[in-house]
């Protein structure tokens, strides 16, 4: 009998990397087509060299929706270490500050000082939070307000919040908000939050949400402090 073709992670993250392939010789072609027509002076090779603009950003949207989209479906194991979210916090905060601050956005921390080392895959709880912070970047895109990151301890967890003062979310869209692909924004992909749920269910955590038409947007991740995630199975 046939074996059934079960390793869809395996099968979308390959074909994902497939495609990464020839985008980037797409992409460096664009660019060496670009210096080409930047070179002339003619108002056929301004045009071009727009339209190369163009698809040149078109190319680089399908390449980060591909990583996205690889990150997403990734099986590999975690990389789990005992880590202090705190200075994870930070360290993506003040990486973020100068574009949230040139767009007028202001920006606040609050840190429980007392929270204790914790299990945590740092480069994916980076990513996770980065994602929430561009959310609630997008969400302030109209009206600058604050973005607050806190983190204290509840329970069991190790409690990362990310506040927004922005558009927030009707009814509708906190209810399809974690759906693959669900995206409200013209060139939003859709996959950044179900991504944060992939991470911090893959730690044995949990994702809280909670959203206001015109009152901004919390959202919460709960690390556990003993860590519970995929790398402890079995130890
Ligand atoms: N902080 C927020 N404030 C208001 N709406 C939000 C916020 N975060 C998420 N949303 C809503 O949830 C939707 C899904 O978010 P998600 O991050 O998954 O995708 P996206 O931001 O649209 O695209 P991308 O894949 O680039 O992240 C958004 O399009 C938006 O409607
Ligand atoms: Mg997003």
């Amino acid at each position: 009998m046939e074996k059934p073709l079960t390793d869809w992670s395996a099968l979308l993250g390959g074909l994902a990397h497939e495609l990464k392939n020839p985008l980037s010789t797409i992409n460096l072609n664009l660019q060496l087509l670009r210096e080409q027509q930047s070179m002339g002076d003619t108002p056929q090779a301004e045009r071009s060299v727009k339209k190369v603009d163009l698809l040149l950003g078109e190319v680089e949207r399908l390449q980060t929706m591909l990583t996205d989209f690889q990150r997403l479906v990734s099986n590999a194991p975690l990389d789990m270490r005992e880590k202090n979210l705190n200075d994870i916090v930070a360290d993506v905060l003040e990486f973020e500050n100068e574009d949230l601050t040139r767009r007028g956005i202001g920006v606040a921390s609050q840190f429980d000082r007392n929270l204790p080392l914790i299990p945590l895959d740092e480069n994916l709880v980076r990513q996770a939070l980065l994602n929430l912070i561009v959310n609630a970047r997008d969400a302030m895109e109209d009206a600058p307000g604050t973005l607050t990151v806190s983190t204290r301890r509840e329970g069991d967890y190790a409690l990362v919040e990310v506040i927004d003062t922005g558009v927030g979310m009707d009814e509708e869209t906190l209810k399809r908000a974690f759906a693959v692909y669900f995206s409200t924004k013209q060139r939003g992909t859709g996959l950044g939050l179900p991504m944060v749920r992939r991470i911090v269910e893959r730690h044995g955590g949990i994702v809280t949400c909670d959203s206001s038409p015109g009152v901004g947007t919390r959202i919460g991740m709960g690390f556990p402090i003993k860590g519970e995630g995929e790398c402890d199975e079995g130890s």
